[in-house]
């Protein structure tokens, strides 16, 4: 099972779209796929239809009192299912144990079921991302073309190194782009040199994005000839040769 993170310490940059977007593209590329929504604001299960009910499924799941397969729901995407509820911070501390190796363990016996595992995190650098960028395989950041994004990326890179979250596979890509606005297009052009791992493709700010919001489901559901989700599909392809996910399933 490959393991991919979407991360940034920013909120609204597009880390959930993203995350249901390319959950729904490999699982139509035939891998079975689990996302887990480490956000407990719960967007994603929102995104994929699906309504949660908190019952502290995530607290006894760390604290080892609840298998994992137990808190699984399948979405109304084949091959696609999702685990949600918002594995905070607080629940890891309670189960006492090494983050990373935490995640690493609950999400072990996944592997029997799944090709892939997507994390969908929160903003900020709280125990549960920390956990998701140490268990990941690939982090793709996606990044709003701003002058403060490439500083915001170095001291980003920085303080995980600080963390001793070194080696990590960081891939930004630049989302929510307006090639009518000079600032962006300058942007799209100079970013590459500046920041080695920026994956070439970038998602265009689109009214048809934000439409998954009333219809519920993933963007190459229901508008797959749109330019989001034609980038999207190009960036879920990048991303499955980076995690060496290759063919069907
Ligand atoms: N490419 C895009 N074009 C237009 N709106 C977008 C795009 N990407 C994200 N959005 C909108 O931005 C908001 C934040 O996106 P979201 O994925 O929830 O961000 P995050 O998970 O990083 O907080 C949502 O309302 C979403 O519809
Ligand atoms: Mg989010």
């Amino acid at each position: 099972m490959k393991t991919l993170a979407l991360f940034n310490l920013k909120g609204g940059v597009g880390k959930t779209v993203s995350a249901v977007n390319l959950a729904a593209l490999a699982a139509a590329s035939g891998f079975k796929t689990l996302l887990w929504d480490l956000d407990p604001q719960g967007a994603a299960a929102w995104y994929l239809g699906v309504d949660m009910d908190e019952t502290g499924g995530m607290k006894r799941l760390a604290r080892g009192r609840t298998p994992i397969g137990e808190l699984i729901r399948h979405t109304g995407v084949a091959r696609l299912d999702l685990l949600a509820g918002g594995l905070s911070s607080l629940h890891l501390e309670a189960a006492q144990a090494d983050h990373g190796a935490l995640l690493a363990r609950l999400s072990a016996p996944l592997a029997e079921d799944y090709h892939l595992l997507i994390y969908d995190c929160p903003a900020g650098l709280q125990a549960v991302n920390e956990a998701a960028l140490a268990h990941a395989d690939v982090i793709a950041m996606p990044m709003i073309p701003t002058t403060l994004s490439v500083h915001a990326y170095e001291v980003l890179v920085r303080y995980l190194a600080k963390r001793r979250l070194t080696g990590l596979r960081l891939y930004p890509f630049l989302t929510q782009v307006d090639r009518r606005r000079r600032l962006h297009r300058e942007l799209v052009a100079a970013l590459p040199a500046q920041i080695r791992t920026l994956l070439h493709t970038a998602i265009p700010y689109a009214s048809a994005v934000e439409q998954m919001g009333p219809r519920r489901l993933p963007l190459p559901l229901f508008a797959p000839r749109t330019p989001p989700a034609l980038a999207y599909a190009a960036l879920w392809q990048a991303l499955a040769g980076l995690l060496r996910l290759h063919g069907d399933g």
